[in-house]
């Protein structure tokens, strides 16, 4: 299976950090957000990957490119830990390119992935959203997709305040974390809002998405909206993720993400604890 990573949007609420550098380049502790990406999907066996990119995300090429220079220096100054690491990021998969011309929205953008796709099911997985579980996410999800052989997408339960922020899904529990999906709405108001299971940027979907982005209008926001194109699919199910699902375009959500994975990390989980406890007494 191939994987499609979306990562050609400007970013407009994380303005201005946005402004020059991609929202999916932002370093979430000590690693940029694409890198989890990436990452999780080679984790959950994929290693096919196609980036959609745009104008100004060339740092994303670059990141997972050779870096002959920096290599040569870290390999003379005998940082072998730095050059291990470094190399292993340009080594872990086969990642091609294709840009979106005009950020027309998240169902064109995954419309720029058909050719390579070539008509068979491919995963998704959002640039600016990165996950954290013992299984990987998109793994999970592939096990749900072999079983009922149609559309798998990833949902969560949601807070009422969280709700006009994603695509919401009515369906009915048919096992233990799965939904058949009846239908589903692209941020709606509170009040329009079917459940409070949203869609949370891990998707496995069959090609005939395609036809379907391609005959949708316009939708929220003026964009080509996935959520509208998925919900013309003959079948899907939604999958409880069992993990955590931070979306970094969200500001918030970035900061917890980079705190909760540092927390994790031997080198400054004590420090940082301290730090937070210092600054939680006031
Ligand atoms: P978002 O809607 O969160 O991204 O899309 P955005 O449009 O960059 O965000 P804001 O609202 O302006 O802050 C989710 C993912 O889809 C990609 C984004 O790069 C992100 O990884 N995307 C979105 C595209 O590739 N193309 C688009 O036209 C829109």
């Amino acid at each position: 299976m191939k994987a499609v990573i979306p990562a050609a949007g400007l970013g407009t609420r994380f303005l201005p950090a946005t402004k020059a550098q991609p929202k999916e380049m932002l370093p979430v502790f000590n690693k940029p957000t694409i890198q989890y990406v990436v990452e999780e999907a080679v984790s959950s066996g994929i290693d096919d990957i196609l980036i959609i990119t745009g104008k100004g995300k060339r740092s994303i090429e670059d990141h997972f490119d050779r870096s002959f220079e920096l290599e040569y220096f870290l390999r003379n100054s005998g940082k072998t830990n730095s050059l291990l690491e470094i190399e292993a990021i340009s080594d872990m998969a086969d990642i091609y390119y294709v840009r979106q011309k005009q950020q027309k929205g998240l169902g064109d953008a995954i419309s720029c992935a058909k050719k390579h796709i070539d008509g068979d099911p491919f995963a998704v997985l959002l640039g600016d959203t990165i996950t954290q579980s013992n299984i990987p996410c998109t793994k999970q999800l592939l096990e749900t997709f072999y079983k009922y052989e149609s559309s798998t997408i990833a949902i969560e339960m949601v807070p009422d305040e969280r709700i006009e922020r994603y695509g919401i899904i009515k369906g009915t529990e048919i096992s233990n974390s799965v939904y058949k999906i009846e239908d589903m709405v692209e941020k709606p108001t509170l009040k329009e809002a079917p459940s409070n299971l949203a869609i949370t940027g891990r998707y496995i979907l069959v090609p005939e998405i395609f036809d379907h982005i391609e005959s949708i209008p316009p939708g929220v926001g003026g964009e080509i909206q996935l959520t509208d194109a998925m919900r013309l699919m003959n079948e899907m199910y939604g999958y409880v993720l069992e993990g955590k699902v931070y979306d970094i375009g969200n500001t918030v959500e970035w900061l917890k993400s980079s705190i909760e994975i540092a927390l994790k990390d031997e080198s400054v989980k004590y420090e940082l604890k301290q730090y937070l406890k210092e600054l939680l007494k006031d």
